[in-house]
């Protein structure tokens, strides 16, 4: 199959649409041949099947940022959401071009939390003489916020090193704002010592988030007002269902779960945490997972002799994530082509320094 050369015309997506999967792979694999090594492209295990068998390396949050810091395409094609494409921007070489093949894929978690809203936040902890404090900001958050944290000597973590992010952060500061997951956060503080009654969740919505100054004295973190929709969905009760249903069942937990579920689990840890945990389990043996739901089906087809199932009855899926689809890719593909670099992901300058500050101060730290 021969690919048709346009010149000076980005192509329309709208021309994919109707084009059968098995045109679509075999025009996928064609353009890759043609970018040769120009190209690297990115998947996030939350991916689907027909998208993730494309990707040249695939990782959680922080392995992708480190192979964005690390490589030299000119090209990078990010097959996850738009958090994770920023941060691949701020990571690469200035020759380096990142794309988002669908530019609605968000993440609503990263939508919970602006920058006008922490900073409203931060200067009203200041107005009552609460100063030391380290702000620290899951993977999942707008440039903005990464770089407001990078400016103020503060982090950025992910699931993979969030428990040593914190202990460097507590080692230089008497307290800890974390944006925006709050279950990331809780779980995190209470796995290094800090008890709930220290922890106070910090709503944009109320003056001083809903908190008094007293309580937020004495308070040994801050926890944003967010969480995942998708891991939401998962409830301490089928913790107790799965294992009285499954005598001797494992739980694998993601921990943006909340506390009472990572409580329950037997395990948790981030999506490269749970491939590796059920790649080393024995065959035979029996997990319940609370992740997405593409990337259970994936656990459970790649190892059939053990028993795999989603820790929720319905479909816990990231509607962002799944935007991605193999249309989307052929189409940013075919467009690079023809050197026409379309959905292009740019954090402006002035962002991307103080942003950049954040994530490398992460990678030097989570070493
Ligand atoms: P990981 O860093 O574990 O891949 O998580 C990213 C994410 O968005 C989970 O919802
Ligand atoms: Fe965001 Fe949740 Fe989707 Fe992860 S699974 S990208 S946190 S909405």
């Amino acid at each position: 199959m021969q690919l048709v050369t346009l010149k000076y015309q980005a192509r329309s997506i709208e021309d994919y649409f109707n084009l059968s999967s098995a045109e679509i792979t075999e025009r996928i694999e064609l353009a890759r041949l043609q970018l040769g090594t120009k190209l690297l492209i990115l998947g996030h295990h939350y991916q689907r099947d027909d998208v993730i068998r494309h990707a040249d390396l695939t990782g959680d949050s922080f392995k992708l940022s480190k192979m964005a810091s690390e490589r030299t395409a000119e090209y990078i094609v990010f097959c996850g959401v738009h958090f994770m494409a920023e941060s691949a921007d701020i990571l690469s070489r200035t020759h380096q071009k990142v794309i988002l093949p669908d530019l609605a894929a968000g993440c609503s978690m990263a939508d919970m939390a602006n920058i006008d809203q922490v900073e409203t936040a931060w200067a009203e902890l200041e107005d009552i003489g609460i100063n030391s404090i380290m702000p620290i900001t899951y993977m999942n958050s707008t440039a903005a916020i990464k770089a407001f944290c990078g400016e103020r000597q503060g982090a950025v973590c992910t699931s993979t090193n969030a428990r040593g992010i914190f202990d460097w952060a507590y080692g230089q500061r008497e307290k800890v704002f974390f944006f925006p997951d709050q279950h990331l956060g809780r779980n995190t503080a209470y796995s290094r010592g800090i008890a709930l009654d220290e922890m106070v969740v910090w709503d944009p919505y109320l003056e001083l988030g809903g908190n008094d100054p007293e309580k937020l004295r004495k308070a040994k973190i801050f926890l944003w007002k967010g969480h995942c929709s998708v891991h939401g969905r998962f409830h301490h009760k089928q913790v107790d269902a799965v294992r009285l249903e499954h005598p001797g069942i494992n739980v694998l937990v993601h921990p943006e779960c909340n506390w009472e579920v990572v409580q329950k689990a037997d395990y948790s840890g981030s999506t490269e945490y749970i491939i590796n945990k059920i790649a080393k389990s024995e065959p035979g043996s029996m997990w319940a997972i609370a992740t997405e739901v593409n990337l259970v089906n994936r656990l459970k087809n790649q190892y059939p002799d053990r028993f795999i199932r989603l820790l929720a009855p319905d479909l816990c899926m990231c509607s962002t994530m799944f935007r991605i689809a193999p249309e989307n890719l052929l189409w940013a593909l075919e467009n690079l082509c023809d050197d026409e670099v379309v959905n292009q992901i740019t954090v402006p300058e002035e962002v991307a320094y103080w942003a950049k500050v954040a994530l490398d101060r992460m990678l030097t730290i989570a070493q």
